[in-house]
């Protein structure tokens, strides 16, 4: 699990006013609307004693920590305290990391890590799905998000997914192209489906069918973890977020031109035991996510998850740090909350 990437915390109808706890790269995070609807993301760790401001509510463009009324604005600065008498200032330790926001295309995105702007990887290029045919949904797997990007990513799988029947069969691929930049991938090829066949009466009568070739059919990955898939007419865009190292929540967009409530909700159930249990095939986006990880790794943002586990989870409490904590010199010393260790890459 990286830092320093956008990560894609909710799909944007799932963020309103009501504080929402989202859980990511094994932190905690309070996503909320202001009162002008902007999106924000903080760190859900209250400074004063651990409290969750997600089980909190808004006051204006505050959230209120519940256990003791500790009000935190968008720049993650508390600016009161109820407990203070009157002109009692409000100290500068007391803040939690507040981390960009952005919102795009249905998709909120914090970027969790303390990098310049200038040396952030870019936002993930994801189209707009919000058209009447539109369906959205989410799935958690018992798999790390590598694991399951590697699955899903897969051409064949997509294809699998995304197609009207869910077939059984894989689908024949020709004319595959990939292509790599710096923060993605993509891979392109011509879909066959297996040939359908339909009963009626009973199973009396059957009839096979082959679908026409699909044209320019595409997976494309955009780091971290974003996938964005076309099949024909069907798009999709899913983003798998890593809850921690075993456990991977993927939340899906698909657009169909004759949608089917369950139909991806199915397709990815049925696709659960291959992509929790069976070893990650060789696809192109599995490889270049590969490649871009090992690439965030050089550059330090690999959160050490395992020494987490092993010496910090309810012993002390460590945060993914915010961009203020190297811009705003004068906070230097006001950060009560350790940064999460990272560690350097073993190759
Ligand atoms: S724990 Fe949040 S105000 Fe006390």
């Amino acid at each position: 699990m990286f830092m320093n990437f956008w990560w894609p915390l909710a799909a944007s109808a799932r963020v309103g006013q009501k504080p929402l706890r989202v859980t990511a790269l094994q932190q905690e995070f309070v996503l909320y609307r202001t009162t002008n609807g902007a999106a924000q993301v903080l760190s859900d760790l209250c400074v004063h004693r651990g409290g969750a401001l997600s089980d909190g509510w808004m006051t204006g463009d505050c959230v209120v920590c519940p256990y003791h009324g500790w009000e935190f604005a968008t720049d993650g600065a508390c600016v009161r305290i109820p407990a203070n008498a009157q002109g009692v200032p409000v100290p500068k330790k007391a803040r939690v990391d507040s981390y960009p926001t952005v919102e795009k295309n249905g998709w909120v995105f914090g970027f969790l890590g303390d990098v310049a702007s200038a040396e952030r990887p870019p936002l993930a290029d994801i189209p707009a799905l919000d058209g009447a045919n539109a369906r959205r949904g989410s799935i958690t797997w018992n798999a790390p998000y590598e694991h399951v990007i590697a699955q899903i990513g897969d051409l064949q799988n997509s294809a699998f997914l995304l197609s009207d029947e869910f077939v059984d069969l894989p689908a024949a691929l020709s004319d595959e192209r990939a292509t790599n930049t710096e923060w993605g991938a993509g891979v392109t090829a011509n879909v066959n489906l297996p040939k359908r066949i339909t009963r009626r009466l009973g199973g009396l009568v059957s009839r096979e069918e082959t679908a026409p070739e699909i044209r320019n059919a595409s997976v494309l990955l955009c780091a971290p973890c974003v996938t964005v898939h076309t099949l024909g007419q069907t798009r999709a865009v899913m983003a798998h977020v890593p809850v921690n190292a075993t456990t991977t929540i993927t939340e899906w967009l698909i657009e169909q031109p004759i949608p089917k409530a369950d139909g991806a909700a199915n397709g990815l159930e049925k696709m659960r035991r291959q992509i929790e249990t069976t070893p990650v095939p060789d696809s192109a986006i599995g490889a270049a996510l590969k490649r871009i990880n090992q690439a965030a790794a050089k550059h330090g943002w690999s959160i050490d998850s395992e020494l987490i586990s092993a010496e910090y989870t309810n012993v002390k409490a460590v945060v993914i740090p915010s961009p203020a904590r190297r811009e705003v010199p004068e906070l230097a010393a006001a950060w009560v909350l350790k940064k999460v260790p990272t560690r350097l890459p073993d190759f």
